[in-house]
């Protein structure tokens, strides 16, 4: 037989029947009865499998005997219409080889056990089903969009450091980056650590953040965005926080918080929008086998405004709610950080669509947030998401070099750590805006899924690090 080039499997299952075709992949699942057997294949490259319809006269039984579920294989053979319903064209099989066996046995993928939990402990595996392709396709389509949307609107790509010495969001929540030896760590004359002998000559973590470096970039080439990993070591078990995540954080020259708003607003609808229109069959899937109102919620995110409220209102909002019977877990009073249950209140009890939260208590948002002129608020912006919380967050910064540098001292911020920061403020300083968006919390959206732990290939989380 002349050699035959492999096809994927997707563009085989649009293909016009009549050729002779070679599809390689892995093995979902092989039935059939003595003469015929079948064998369902999948290559990663589409949610669908292409039927092999295997003629025992023509394949050795002792070839066939060897292919079970998760077995890769190739078959070349004739692309015919299908007789069976639920599929186009299936392949006649002419030859099989097989590359690699699996013996069904110890396969960790059984179908007795395909809970998401199960799963994550095979991590290494999982990304074979049907769910984890389903999800790691559209992760790749939504990067590929959000590189997309920006590069059209004429923004500049920055790649902010993965290794950093300043803590942006204020928190503490760094994992540090040393090369010390930690059975013997050098010591100044005052008995503390002394970083001046550790590889950079000063303490250094790993990035929560690339805001600050990406206000220097803004303040330059005008309008720019990251796109990269952020790391945090909250110790908190949730179906939504990692403590290795994504962030996109596009930063805008000229941008006051209303603009900040529009584009947060045009992008997040803009991605849902390409997801359904780009990622139908995966998301259909998941919709059809865990989430019937999945395509319904994305739907209705595109074609519905945000609701723009005061933080000070939406603790009106809550406290009402308790007055009117409401039971949180959490007290609310004007000041306090919302938690995830206060945030799904207002967007999925009482407005039932997206909010983006405005103008909280300076005293719990970041020191570069610009300050109002009641002295008590920020000009911050929280977009609030249908079963997920917060997606993004964002403000207009502080512009004023001033205010700037009393926020730092107040917070008892290091003013000599953060110099180059200030330097944005000291020359040319303009009003600015940005906001971050977590990657995994807009997966969890568009995908319907309930734990952030299934929207990223490899999760990191408190005392788990495999893989
Ligand atoms: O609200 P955060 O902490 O904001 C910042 O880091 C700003 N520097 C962004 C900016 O203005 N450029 O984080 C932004 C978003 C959150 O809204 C959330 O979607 C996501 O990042 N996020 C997490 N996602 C997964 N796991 C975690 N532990 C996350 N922490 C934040
Ligand atoms: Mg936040």
């Amino acid at each position: 037989m002349e050699t035959i080039k492999r096809t994927k499997i997707r563009e085989l299952l649009k293909a016009a029947p009549g050729v002779d075709v070679l599809a390689k992949g892995w093995v979902r699942t092989k039935r059939g009865n003595k003469n015929v057997a079948f064998i369902a294949l999948n290559d990663g490259s589409t949610i669908n499998n292409i039927q092999i319809v295997v003629d025992k006269t023509q394949i050795e039984e002792s070839v066939l005997a060897k292919i079970g579920t998760g077995a890769c294989i190739g078959v070349t053979g004739a692309l015919v219409e299908s007789v069976g319903s639920g599929q186009a064209v299936e392949i006649q099989a002419k030859g099989i080889e097989i590359f690699g066996e699996c013996d069904p046995m110890r396969y960790p993928l059984q179908k007795k056990d395909t809970s998401f939990e199960y799963l994550r402990t095979v991590a290494h595996m999982r990304v074979r089903t049907n769910t984890f392709g389903a999800v790691l396709r559209i992760r790749n389509q939504m990067a590929y969009a959000i590189h997309e949307y920006f590069h059209n609107k004429g923004f500049v790509y920055l790649n902010t450091p993965i290794i950093t010495a300043s803590d942006c969001e204020g928190a503490g929540q760094m994992f540090q980056v040393t090369t010390m030896d930690l059975k013997n760590i050098p010591l100044n004359k005052k008995g503390e650590v002394d970083f001046s002998r550790d590889f950079f000559g000063r303490q250094t973590s790993l990035t929560v953040s690339g805001q600050l470096e990406g206000e220097l970039g803004a303040t330059a080439l005008g309008e720019i965005y990251t796109f990269g990993p952020t790391f945090r070591a909250e110790n908190s078990n949730t179906p939504r926080h990692l403590a290795e995540f994504w962030m996109i954080e596009p930063e805008m020259a000229f941008y006051d918080i209303q603009d900040n708003m529009d584009l947060a607003e045009d992008f997040i609808k803009h991605l849902v929008r390409y997801a359904l229109n780009n990622c139908m069959e995966d998301i259909k899937f998941l919709n059809d086998r865990y989430d019937d109102t999945l395509i319904e919620r994305l739907q209705s995110v595109i074609g519905t405004e945000f609701v723009r409220l005061p933080y000070t209102e939406g603790i009106r909002i809550l406290e009402e709610a308790i007055a009117n019977g409401k039971q949180f877990e959490y007290p609310v009073s004007w000041g306090v950080d919302l938690q995830s249950e206060h945030e799904r209140y207002l967007v999925e009890t009482h407005f039932k669509k997206p909010v983006i939260l405005t103008d909280y208590p300076m005293e719990i948002k970041a020191f570069y947030m610009k300050q109002n002129e009641d002295g008590k608020t920020v000009r911050a912006m929280d977009v609030l998401f249908p079963k997920i919380g917060e997606i993004i967050g964002g403000s207009e910064r502080e512009a004023s070099l001033e205010k700037l540098e009393k926020r730092i001292d107040e917070l008892g911020m290091s003013r000599k750590n953060l110099e180059w920061y200030i330097d944005t403020r000291r020359y040319g300083s303009c009003p600015h805006s940005g906001f971050g968006l977590g990657f995994e919390r807009l997966l969890l959206f568009v995908t319907g899924m309930a734990n952030i732990r299934d929207v990223i290939p490899f999760p990191r989380t408190p005392k788990n690090a495999e893989y």
